[in-house]
């Protein structure tokens, strides 16, 4: 079969291009907010959900089928590739948890960069599945960002101050160096096999970045980031860099190479615009609004695609993951709204 994905509004989106359609996805669109996805989850685990590459294929596809968005995002984690490197986890019912947070040189040592192939292969399945399915929905990889694995694999799970991860990258800035850089090999690779097995886009999250003053994030994450750009540059599949909570300094972010920024909700797209270097831009409704009145709702989002016209490519995105009981009506409203806008209106 052949298709035309190369011409799907999001990809022209991303090339700095105008399609006569705005494109939208939403983060975390495959999820508990969905009843079909829960009805899934009623019988499987999450952990076992993202290694059974027909399950995981199937749920990235709910959303594609009860919405139609313009993207599907593979179903999987940023967190897979930690246990690979040596890094045992679980999903407890209040979120990831580490059997050992690292928190020294010898643990630092232990950590090993793995071969995506051999031990992710279930990932790379997935993408072959859905590349069979998708038609001309074009697929996104993606991974966490060297911080925010590192927030994790420090913290030992979810963190409200980030204590841990600070401490260990003020005390040890060599330690916390040679992480930053061992994560972004890590993820460099494991991006390079989702594109060697189909995906036509990739992005980057790095949800926690936020909070870092522009000092640190500069001198610590942002040559990891770099790394990751500047090893997806050949490949010709546009990289998305969303970083959570670093509206303050969108220049240190547009200066890593992606090709495109996400942005979250506490910025303007117009102000945001000519600080991002005249990129394409994703994002960024507040998610929450999903909660309030259809009529808002219509309202912000054509303001947002107006904005959006201005620059040189827009993506339309929540500016985070969709929370789990958002009204199924809200997500239909935003997506009609979005994609019977047209420049001018
Ligand atoms: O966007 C999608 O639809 C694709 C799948 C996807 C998931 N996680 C599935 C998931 C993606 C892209 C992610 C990314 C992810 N995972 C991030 C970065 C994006 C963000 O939201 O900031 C982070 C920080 C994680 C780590 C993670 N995974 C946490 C903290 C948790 C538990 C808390 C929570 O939000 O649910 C997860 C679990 C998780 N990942 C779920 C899903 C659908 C819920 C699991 C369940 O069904 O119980």
């Amino acid at each position: 079969m052949t298709t035309s994905v190369e011409n799907a509004p999001f990809l022209a989106a991303l090339r700095g291009e105008s399609p006569a359609r705005r494109p939208i996805w939403i983060m975390r669109q495959a999820g508990r907010y969905l009843p079909e996805y829960l009805a899934v989850r009623e019988k499987t685990s999450f952990i076992e959900l993202c290694k059974t590459p027909e399950l995981a294929a199937e749920v990235t596809l709910q959303p594609i089928r009860r919405f139609g968005f313009d993207a599907s995002i593979l179903f999987s984690d940023i967190l897979v590739l930690l246990e690979p490197m040596g890094a045992a986890f679980k999903f407890a019912e209040n979120g990831p948890q580490l059997d050992a947070p690292l928190r020294d040189k010898a643990q630092f040592d232990a950590l090993r960069v793995c071969e995506p192939r051999e031990h992710l292969g279930y990932v790379a399945d997935t993408i072959r599945i859905l590349k069979g399915e998708l038609g001309e929905t074009p697929l996104i990889g993606f991974a966490g960002a060297p911080f925010t694995l590192a927030s994790y694999l420090v913290e030992g799970g979810g963190s409200k101050d980030y204590v841990q991860v600070k401490t260990l990258m003020f005390r040890e800035p060599e330690l916390f160096t040679g992480l930053m850089d061992k994560l972004a090999d890590q993820v460099a690779a494991h991006l390079l096999m989702q594109v060697e097995a189909g995906v036509d886009a990739v992005q980057l999250f790095d949800s926690w970045a936020g909070v870092l003053s522009p000092h640190d994030y500069e001198r610590f994450v942002l040559p990891g980031v770099k790394k990751i750009m500047a090893a997806l540059a050949s490949s010709g599949v546009p990289r998305i860099l969303f970083a959570k909570g670093c509206a303050p300094y969108l220049e240190l972010l547009s200066g890593s190479g992606a090709d495109a920024i996400g942005l979250d909700w506490t910025t303007g797209l117009r102000e945001a615009l000519p600080r991002v270097g005249w990129r394409p831009v994703q994002g960024n409704l507040d998610p929450l609004l999903l909660f309030g009145p259809e009529e808002e709702i219509k309202r912000r989002a054509i303001d947002i695609c107006r904005a959006g016209d201005e620059g040189p490519g827009h993506v339309f995105n929540l500016g985070h993951g969709i929370l789990p009981k958002t009204p199924l009506s809200a997500v239909e409203t935003l997506v009609d709204t979005v994609q019977n806008y047209r420049r001018g209106d």
